[in-house]
């Protein structure tokens, strides 16, 4: 029955999740000793579940809706109405193909070539200033990457407001208040370009090569046989881009974790492919991103003792998973070597969400997060010196999406050999 999974009291619980953030429900789910615990988050009761199992069950195909399902704010910056995530069933595996058509091994594979390109002429550069802040030029170099792959055309002068506009609404995603308000006022001056991006093609005016993302969401017929309409195409575009400028992110705690483990580090600049894959699998399981993803049963069903009813909405804990004790020995520990020779359950390592994505709304952009990450560890170890200066370099596990709070700044950088 409902009452015999522990609850917390009182009746709301929103300002102890912002003051914990991450730590929210991790601290909840060690407290009463289970996997799952209800809550009370903006007015709203919540179920919330972490590890394996529940992962299993959350991502059970068809179980969920992600309507309704986040809080308002947040959704509109991460994931946007009308999207591929706001569809079920039939609509939503028509759509998710459109996604994952983009992501054949050829297609990463040339993103990570155009990212590499950006990497180098910014090294070039870096090398006459004193200093650079990490998470803003990874940020520039993606956004212009991204674009390019995507076949939209941008200039010097649209490079940089493109890069701010993505920035803020990636960092306004987890809040209510001026930094979610400022992510909303700049998405609208994105969408009204990508639609405008959008029209051109239609019109015969912008010709991007076949297969690009701009081409492929142009010309995309829905279930009904009918081209998308401009807005939700323009929306999907902004879809592929935004998260891939994201990727900065976990290039920003990469370098963080080469300069806190420097023999690992020294690995990477040998170009030790394995290592590479292990190295970055490990950066996307201990440091913090995405917290959660949340769901509303579309049919009643039970679980671990539980029986969840229609409507009822479910928060998977990805970060406590990714914590989870029971699936990775010593959790708190940065520790690439726990990947060799690992396969997944598809159902374990989850900061993207898990199970099968053409199934279901797993993240699509995995292969381009794991590539990019790669792509530019291996040309900061391989290819360059710096010198980490003196700043704050602590991760607070309160602000989400959090950063190291410095962005991470290098100095005195140098080519190596
Ligand atoms: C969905 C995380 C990068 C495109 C998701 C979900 C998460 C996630 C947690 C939601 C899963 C769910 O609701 O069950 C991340 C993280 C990234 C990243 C942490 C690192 C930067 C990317 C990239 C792309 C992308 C590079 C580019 C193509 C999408 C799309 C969806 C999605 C389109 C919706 C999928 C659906 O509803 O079926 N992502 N993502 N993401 N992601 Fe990513």
């Amino acid at each position: 029955a409902a009452s015999s999974i522990p609850r917390e009291p009182g009746l709301d619980h929103t300002r102890a999740l912002l003051r914990e953030g991450y730590r929210y429900m991790p601290n909840r789910f060690a407290a009463h000793g289970t996997d799952i615990f209800a809550t009370r988050l903006m007015f709203q009761s919540a179920i919330c579940v972490y590890g394996e199992s529940a992962a299993r069950m959350f991502y059970t195909p068809g179980r969920f809706t992600r309507k309704l399902a986040l809080p308002p704010n947040a959704l509109l910056l991460l994931q946007d109405l009308g999207s591929v995530v706001m569809r079920d069933g039939e609509a939503h595996h028509r759509r998710k193909e459109m996604f994952m058509a983009l992501m054949a091994p050829d297609s990463v594979q040339r993103l990570m070539e155009l990212s590499a390109a950006q990497w180098r002429s910014r090294f070039a550069q870096w090398q006459g200033m004193s200093r650079i802040v990490l998470h803003e030029e990874a940020q520039a170099v993606l956004c212009r990457a991204a674009c390019e792959w995507a076949g939209v055309p941008l200039d010097e002068r649209t490079a940089v407001p493109r890069t701010r506009e993505f920035a803020a609404m990636i960092d306004g995603a987890g809040t209510a208040g001026p930094r979610n308000w400022r992510g909303l006022m700049l998405r609208r001056h994105t969408e009204r370009w990508a639609r405008a991006l959008i029209e051109e093609v239609r019109a015969g005016k912008l010709q991007p090569p076949a297969g690009s993302a701009l081409a492929v969401m142009a010309g995309h017929e829905d279930s009904d046989g009918r081209l998308l309409d401009v807005k939700v195409a323009a929306v999907e575009l902004i879809n592929v881009l935004r998260p891939t400028v994201a990727v900065a992110r976990f290039i920003v705690f990469g370098a963080l974790a080469m300069h806190e483990h420097p023999e690992m580090r020294a690995i990477l600049a040998r170009g030790d492919a394995e290592f590479m894959e292990m190295f970055a699998q490990e950066v996307r399981r201990y440091y913090p991103f995405i917290p959660a993803v949340g769901g509303r049963a579309l049919q009643a069903f039970d679980w671990s003792g539980h029986h969840f009813r229609a409507g009822d909405w479910v928060l998977l804990d990805l970060y406590g998973t990714n914590h989870d004790a029971r699936l990775w020995r010593d959790p708190e520990a940065f520790r690439p070597e726990r990947f060799r020779g690992w396969r997944s359950s598809g159902f374990d390592l989850i900061p993207q969400g898990a199970g099968d994505p053409h199934q279901g709304h797993r993240c699509p952009g995995e292969d381009i997060t794991v590539g990019l990450l790669k792509t530019a560890l291996c040309l900061l170890a391989g290819e360059i010196d710096y010198d980490v200066p003196q700043q704050d370099l602590s991760v607070p596990l309160s602000r989400m999406p959090t950063l190291p709070a410095s962005g991470f700044v290098i100095s005195r950088i140098r080519a190596r050999r």
